[in-house]
């Protein structure tokens, strides 16, 4: 059996906050409710991933789901490189698909101020989806600026700039297998 080596910390990464076989077991058990939940659905179920951040998690989540699923994406902007919110959610690209009619399954990396989740939430009821829930792997309740509901959560973390899994800072460590805390960046 080959082992795959961990990357090790680097200088601007504090701690391993959530190990790889941790976020494995989790989204698993994930999958299970959602096999669960949706298992009589009439329709296929529409996995909408928030581009970039989602990706990793998206891709672990629809390999673990038994039931009739669609994967599609959505890019939005509120941060720019920076690490506060702005609160002015753009969309820049919107689903392949029409998901009018459809059940959606909306896949965010991180909940944070909840403007990204609460726009998405706002733009995909104006469509007249059958049905809407949302799946975040992480939440940062301390920093909440408006009510969002989530679905399905996958682990609540204080309040620390993270990365790896898929979430990035300026693009850096997206593709770390655990999610690490970030040292403090100061603008
Ligand atoms: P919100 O609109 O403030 O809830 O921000 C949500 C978005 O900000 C997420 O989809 C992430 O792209 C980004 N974000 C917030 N916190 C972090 C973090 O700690 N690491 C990486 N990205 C983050
Ligand atoms: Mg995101």
């Amino acid at each position: 059996m080959s082992s795959i080596a961990i990357p090790a910390l680097t200088s601007d990464l504090v701690r391993i906050l959530i190990d790889a076989d941790t976020i494995a077991r989790r989204v698993n058990d994930l999958a299970r409710q959602i096999n669960t939940e949706y298992k009589d659905i009439d329709d296929k179920l529409i996995l909408v991933g928030v581009l970039k951040g989602s990706f990793i998690f998206l891709a672990d989540l629809c390999r673990k789901l038994e039931i009739p699923h669609e994967v599609d994406f959505i890019s939005l902007s509120s941060y720019g490189n920076s690490d506060q919110s702005t609160g002015n959610v753009r969309m820049i690209m919107d689903t392949r698909e029409n998901v009018e009619g459809k059940h959606v399954l909306i896949v965010e990396d991180i909940l944070d101020s909840g403007y990204t989740l609460d726009y998405l939430c706002r733009n995909f009821t104006s469509r007249n989806v059958a049905s809407l829930k949302t799946i975040v792997l992480l939440d940062k309740p301390d920093r909440r600026k408006v009510d969002v509901e989530i679905d399905y959560l996958g682990f609540a973390i204080p309040d620390v700039w993270v990365v790896g899994y898929g979430l990035d800072y300026a693009e850096k460590h997206r593709t770390l297998p655990y999610i690490a805390e970030m040292t403090p960046v100061t603008e």
